[in-house]
């Protein structure tokens, strides 16, 4: 069972947003506050309560807002502090909560922080960063290339985990820590309901690992951002590289004063040997690792993240599913087997009308400051073509195209020049088209929202999986006091199966049958009210 503060999260839906990619409203190409005012009947009329924005902080964009320049204002290209909090006031009078993204871990370099900080050793600002006369180890950057850069107005190298221009700061000074309480403090005070915390784990450091995360105070700076009374209250789910259950545990336990959730990535290698090579079908690694969390999450009275895509991934319905032929089929019936679960849902703008991986003709189109490192080293071994193939199945990118809202030219998105390309099948893949298809994802979407909402087992009922021999199945059943939810999803690509299981009247199905019951159709999937 989960603890009453966990239980009230689980009602929680939320539905991230990649504010520059979501909707334009004044020509200039980029997504905006305004844009996402505009959107927020869709977002509500879809099921979800809350929106998780990725960051809109000041920012010179080297890594899309990831490289923060002022964390108690707004990007220039997404407007105003006035139009933030027109978008509090909006939501909440909807009813809906605001999660905005917090990145603790680094600052830009252009943030006046490591301005100050680099001009010398003994300023208010010095250590806010981590500065060494020699490295004192040789880690490398998650974008390729060396994680220390030699400063030379300060005369010393300072670490950067990501880009260049994105520092890390030095949690060691109490005066970083406070400083970030102080950002907390602010925007929890303008009503901002959580936080989505950017690579937590690597706020702590130990120089002598062999790469940055899971440092010594990691637990105890945590605690100082959200253990405090003030902030008690807010939604918090961390982005980390948590592997293990005792370190999960560490980090989420109902007892640990901590965070609310953890967003999990292991079962986000399915259907790739690395972020940038495919690999055959993998529906049976997704189940079984999605499954296995579920069940620890259970065991310890925590909150499971439930999210297949983001801002960092090439849509799930790409890599597993049959994104062609059976787009509608395969985009339902994930959809099904996950948030049905005990957790979070969380939905990343376009999931709900089946969006697919992007793919771009030219390395040109590619703005991904990640994936643009990779391809120069791609091209040390591969050719041109070669290393192309490889960013356009891994690259961010792939997630981060203008959402597309009707068939036309830009999208439905943008008056102007869009500051990615459209998605090569928006005329096809479109909330316009989808909403006029007696196949819609996202009225399907609706409709699953609509019924875990309506009945507590789906909340917090135990998790019990039955699906055991058959590989290719997803069988789990919820049940909270005499309520019991079957929940089957076939994922057989080519062939039938015979299920000796009866589901006669579903409550929900993507293929609308009224008998569920006996042989599934490839990604056919149903739920029912065991009795
Ligand atoms: C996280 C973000 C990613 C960003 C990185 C550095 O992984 O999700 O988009 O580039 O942290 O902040
Ligand atoms: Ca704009």
């Amino acid at each position: 069972m989960l603890c009453d503060k966990f239980r009230n999260f689980t009602r929680m839906v939320i539905y991230q947003i990649y504010p520059r990619s979501f909707m334009d409203t004044n020509g200039d190409g980029i997504g905006d506050l305004q844009g996402i005012i505009s959107k927020l009947d869709y977002i509500q009329d879809l099921g979800a309560n809350a929106v998780w924005l990725c960051p809109c902080f000041k920012s010179p964009n080297d890594d899309n807002g990831y490289d923060v320049s002022d964390y108690m204002d707004i990007m220039d290209e997404f407007g105003t502090m006035e139009d933030m909090d027109r978008l509090i006031a909006e939501l909440h009078a909807r009813g809906m909560k605001l999660i905005l993204d917090l990145v603790p871990n680094h600052t830009s370099t252009s943030h006046k922080w490591f301005q100050e900080s680099r001009k010398g050793r003994d300023n208010p600002y010095s250590d806010f960063y981590y500065w060494f006369d020699e490295k004192p180890n040789n880690w490398r950057s998650a974008f390729k290339g060396d994680a220390w850069e030699f400063d030379e107005v300060r005369g010393q190298y300072y670490l950067h985990t990501f880009a260049v221009s994105q520092a890390d700061l030095n949690w060691e000074n109490p005066a970083v820590v406070k400083a970030m309480q102080d950002v907390v403090d602010f925007w929890v005070a303008k009503g901002v309901d959580g936080f989505r915390i950017d690579v937590i784990d690597c706020i702590s450091k130990d120089f002598a690992a062999g790469k940055n995360g899971f440092g010594p105070r990691l637990h105890e700076f945590i605690r100082d951002l959200f253990g405090r009374e003030n902030v008690s209250h807010i939604f918090t789910v961390g982005e980390g590289a948590v592997k293990d259950i005792d370190e999960l545990v560490r980090h989420c336990g109902p007892d640990r004063n901590e965070l609310s959730t953890l967003f999990l990535f292991d079962h986000m290698d399915c259907g790739r040997s690395d972020k940038f090579t495919p690999m055959d079908d993998s529906m049976k690694s997704l189940k079984d690792i999605l499954l296995r969390w579920q069940m620890e999450n259970d065991r310890h009275g925590m909150l499971h993240s439930l999210f297949y895509d983001n801002h960092d991934q090439p849509a799930m319905l790409s890599r597993i599913g049959n994104d062609r032929e059976l787009r509608y089929e395969s985009a339902t019936g994930l959809a099904t087997m996950l948030y049905l679960l005990k957790g979070v849902p969380f939905i990343y703008q376009g999931q709900e009308i089946g969006q697919t991986a992007a793919h771009y003709d030219n390395i040109e189109d590619f703005d991904d400051i990640e994936c643009l490192g990779w391809y120069r080293e791609f091209l040390q071994k591969y050719t041109p073509e070669e290393a192309l193939e490889k960013v356009n199945f891994g690259s961010r990118d792939n997630a981060r195209h203008p959402m597309c809202w009707d068939g036309s030219e830009k999208c439905g998105f943008t008056t102007g020049t869009p500051w990615l390309l459209p998605h090569s099948r928006s005329a096809e893949i479109n909330v316009e088209a989808d909403l006029a298809s007696d196949k819609s994802i996202y009225r399907f979407y609706q409709d699953l929202l609509k019924l875990r909402a309506r009945n507590d087992a789906f909340l917090d009922g135990d998790t019990e999986v039955i699906s055991g021999e058959y590989e290719e199945y997803v069988i789990y059943t919820r049940t909270l006091g005499d309520e019991k939810w079957a929940v089957i999803c076939n994922f057989e690509k080519t062939s039938l199966i015979r299920l000796p299981f009866s589901c006669e009247a579903p409550a929900l199905t993507n293929l609308g049958r009224p008998t569920a019951g006996g042989v599934y159709k490839p990604y056919e999937c149903a739920v029912c009210r065991v009795r």
